[in-house]
Parts: C-alpha cells; sequence; structure tokens
C-alpha cells in the first residue's frame, strides 16, 4: 500500500512475530533501539506489543518488507499527536543482510510521506543514540536535521551515551519533494 523505490510499508501480521523476537533478541540491532524492552524477548511479550499496538489510536506501525514480498523489519510513528501535529519515528532493519543498501532510508521516506502527506503532521521528530552514526546518516539523507541533545540519556555497555534529537518540518519535506521533481 505504502510503496516506496525499494521497499514496502504492509500491516505486521501475527505470523511476522516470531521473526520479531529473533531479531530484537540480537543484541547487534536491539543495543540501538529504546530500553523498554524486555531482554530477553518472548512471544508472549511480543504479542502484547502486538495487541496493544493494534488498538492504539496514537501509533501506526508497519512492517518493513523488499518488493519481493520478504520481511525485513518494522517502522512506526509514535506518540501521534493530531492537535499539535507532531510524532515520534522509529525503525529497525532486522535482517542484517539488508543494511546499508537504502532500505532504511526508503522506508523512512516513505513513512514520511505517510505521515505528511496522508495523516496532515506538521512535525516528525526521533531520537538516536549517539553510537549510532549508521542510522543517523540514513536519517540526514531523509531530510532530518539535528535538533537538541539528551545528555547522557542512555545507559549501555557500562557508559552513559548522549542521545540526538532530530526532526524534519513539513515544509522542509514539501522543498525536497519539489526539488527532487
Ligand atoms: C538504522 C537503519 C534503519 C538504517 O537502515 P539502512 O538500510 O542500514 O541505512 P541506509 O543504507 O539507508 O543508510 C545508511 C547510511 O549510513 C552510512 N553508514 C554506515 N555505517 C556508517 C558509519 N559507521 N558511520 C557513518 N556512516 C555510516 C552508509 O554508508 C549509508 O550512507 P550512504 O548511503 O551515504 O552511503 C538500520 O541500519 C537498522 O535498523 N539498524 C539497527 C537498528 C537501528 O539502529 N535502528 C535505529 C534506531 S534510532
Amino acid at each position: 500500500m505504502w510503496r516506496g523505490d525499494k521497499v514496502e510499508l504492509t500491516a505486521v501480521q501475527r505470523e511476522d512475530l516470531l521473526k520479531y523476537v529473533a531479531w530484537l533478541n540480537d543484541w547487534s540491532v536491539s543495543q540501538f533501539l529504546a530500553p523498554g524492552i524486555p531482554m530477553p524477548l518472548n512471544i508472549e511479550d511480543e504479542t502484547e506489543w502486538f495487541e496493544n499496538r493494534r488498538k492504539s489510536k496514537e501509533n501506526f506501525v508497519f512492517g518493513i518488507r523488499t518488493h519481493a514480498g520478504q520481511l525485513i523489519g518494522n517502522c512506526g510513528l509514535h506518540n501521534v499527536d493530531l492537535k499539535n501535529r507532531t510524532a515520534t519515528f522509529g525503525i529497525f532493519i532486522g535482517d542484517k543482510n539488508f543494511w546499508n543498501q537504502g532500505y532504511g532510508a526508503d522506508a523512512t521516506r516513505t513513512l514520511l510521506r505517510f505521515a505528511f502527506e496522508q495523516l496532515g503532521l506538521n512535525r516528525v521528530q526521533l531520537w538516536v543514540y549517539d553510537f549510532n552514526p549508521r542510522a543517523q546518516r540514513a536519517y540526514e539523507k531523509c531530510g532530518f536535521k539535528r535538533v537538541g541533545v539528551r545528555r547522557q540519556g542512555v545507559f549501555r555497555d557500562g557508559t552513559f551515551h548522549d542521545e540526538i534529537l532530530m526532526d524534519i518540518l513539513r515544509a522542509e519535506w514539501d522543498a525536497l519533494a519539489r526539488s527532487a521533481r
């Protein structure tokens, strides 16, 4: 339904959840994700997440699939606030064979199109850790700008790290879309 150059954003199906459990139990993936994920995660935890998200009006969550239909990750808009027209973006490509090939940036752009052109949002923000330069680069490619830092906001592997706040405004998205034409 939401088709990019390399990916499609689709509904998350119940049968996808086992893959998510495997990916989220892989520390090389989940070290970059927000605290709160119980480690290790089991299928009951993930099913609870799925049911909560399905009922929630503040979250829009999609499976990321290749055009061949292979599930490679997940992305979504969280804390969607339709009064102030803002939301917080999150993403992971769980299948590491697909890292660094533009799939993450394409999924991000596709979700931004949904956020701005369908939900009518004005601003989308995200948090990224200082030790995740790949994600920062992927977001910059999509037009996100670094706008703040939550100093030492996260504790990972024995050390405190900064959390970087990035955002993009609807007007900036429109300007990028115009220049791409
Ligand atoms: C972050 C993530 C979504 C990005 O998706 P992706 O498909 O790997 O990213 P893309 O290929 O679109 O872009 C990555 C860019 O970072 C660059 N990059 C990779 N490693 C880098 C590094 N160590 N330093 C700087 N840039 C780096 C790549 O070269 C590429 O830039 P380019 O296209 O200019 O060459 C994906 O890697 C992922 O899910 N990682 C694990 C979970 C995660 O970090 N989630 C985000 C939490 S905020």
